[in-house]
């Protein structure tokens, strides 16, 4: 069941490691290693390994470059105080994968060898997490379809991969995101892929984000398909709201929102503090009314890369808004807080989210 280890001949002396993680930005700085596990429809899943980070050989008709047969996870890891390293929920990026492979007609990956994959990559290169306040391991698991065909049907061949990359904040320095509504762009409609991890999905949202920094804005806000009324998710993190009698409210899970591992613990903790929380329907028009009237007081954007991340302006509706302060509000830190204190080692962890490693 375990990866076979294949060490990396040549890793990144100590004194170059040390250097780039002093500030490694966001998915620039790589490890040493890779997990593979490979799949084929005679052989089901093989040869899994961790082995020198590498280029993929491909063939040219491999179905992933022309169809985007291809599924995505993000997760961290993080240095504990006293040493060793923790994954945050990596059960629940297991279960999403392997919803995302059902979605995408690929085969899914069983649970086990997706963690063993992980824990194993962490264990090769915990050097590469950083010591840092904001720094972790970003974990990046994949599938590709693999093989040489062109017809219209599923592979019978896959690449299933792990990379690590040493991070900092998503967001540097922007004490909060301002955010375009986009008009022109819909992320997602019931039946399509919007709720499973699939490159194609970040792919079509890249134009709409672009109009985004076009307009002066770091991101760009989707509305539903059918009505352009209801907000839905930013480019690549959920969105929720705070009101002024302490109640929280973000999208439903309808079909076409991202299945956030954050937005689904952020929900237990704010629950778990007592606050009212809310999964319902929330228009970019009240969200306006409710800003200006002061009926909302915080806004908040999450996801893995992004943490919780506050928002302070919205543009792309009559003249925009801003919300609160355009700083971080008191609950969106509260959150922020207890959520970062459970993945960092440093506060409890009464719902068993961590694993040590
Ligand atoms: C994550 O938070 O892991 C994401 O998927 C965002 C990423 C596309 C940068």
């Amino acid at each position: 069941k375990s990866l076979v280890f294949e060490p990396a001949a040549k890793p990144v002396p100590a004194d170059e490691r040390a250097r780039l993680l002093v500030d490694p930005g966001f998915g620039r700085v790589f490890t040493d290693h890779m997990a593979i596990i490979e799949y084929d429809d005679q052989k089901g899943w093989h040869d899994a390994r961790i082995t020198a980070r590498q280029s993929f050989e491909m063939d040219p008709a491999s179905p992933v470059l022309h169809y985007a047969q291809e599924i995505f996870e993000g997760m961290k890891a993080y240095r504990r105080p006293k040493g060793g390293a923790a994954l945050f929920r990596p059960d629940a990026n297991a279960r999403r994968f392997v919803q995302s492979a059902i979605r995408l007609a690929m085969p899914p990956l069983p649970e086990e060898m997706f963690l063993e994959s992980i824990r194993e990559l962490v264990r090769a290169d915990r050097e590469w997490i950083p010591d840092t306040e904001d720094g972790s391991l970003y974990l990046r698991p994949f599938m590709i379809a693999s093989g040489s065909f062109l017809g219209m049907r599923s592979s019978t061949q896959f690449i299933y991969a792990v990379i690590a990359s040493s991070v900092g904040s998503y967001f540097k320095d922007a004490p909060s995101l301002s955010l375009w509504v986009t008009r022109d762009y819909v992320r997602a409609v019931r039946g399509g892929t919007g709720e499973a991890k699939c490159g194609g999905n970040y792919a079509g949202s890249l134009i709409a984000q672009a109009e985004a920094i076009r307009n002066g804005c770091d991101q760009v806000v989707f509305l539903d398909a059918i009505e352009h009324k209801w907000v839905e998710e930013l480019g690549g993190m959920n969105v929720f709201f705070v009101f002024d009698d302490g109640s929280m409210q973000t999208p439903p899970l309808d079909g076409t929102i991202l299945h956030g591992v954050t937005r689904d613990s952020l929900l237990r903790l704010a629950r778990d503090m007592g606050l009212t929380v809310r999964e319902e329907l929330y228009s970019v028009d009240q969200w306006k009314a409710d800003a200006e009237s002061g009926r909302l007081t915080e806004s908040f954007a999450c996801g893995t890369a992004a943490v919780v991340t506050p928002i302070g302006s919205v543009k792309g509706v009559d003249g925009g808004f801003t919300i609160g302060g355009q700083s971080s509000g008191p609950l969106t830190m509260r959150l922020r807080s207890a959520l970062v204190d459970i993945q960092r080692g440093d506060a409890p962890d009464p719902y068993g989210w961590t694993e040590i490693i």
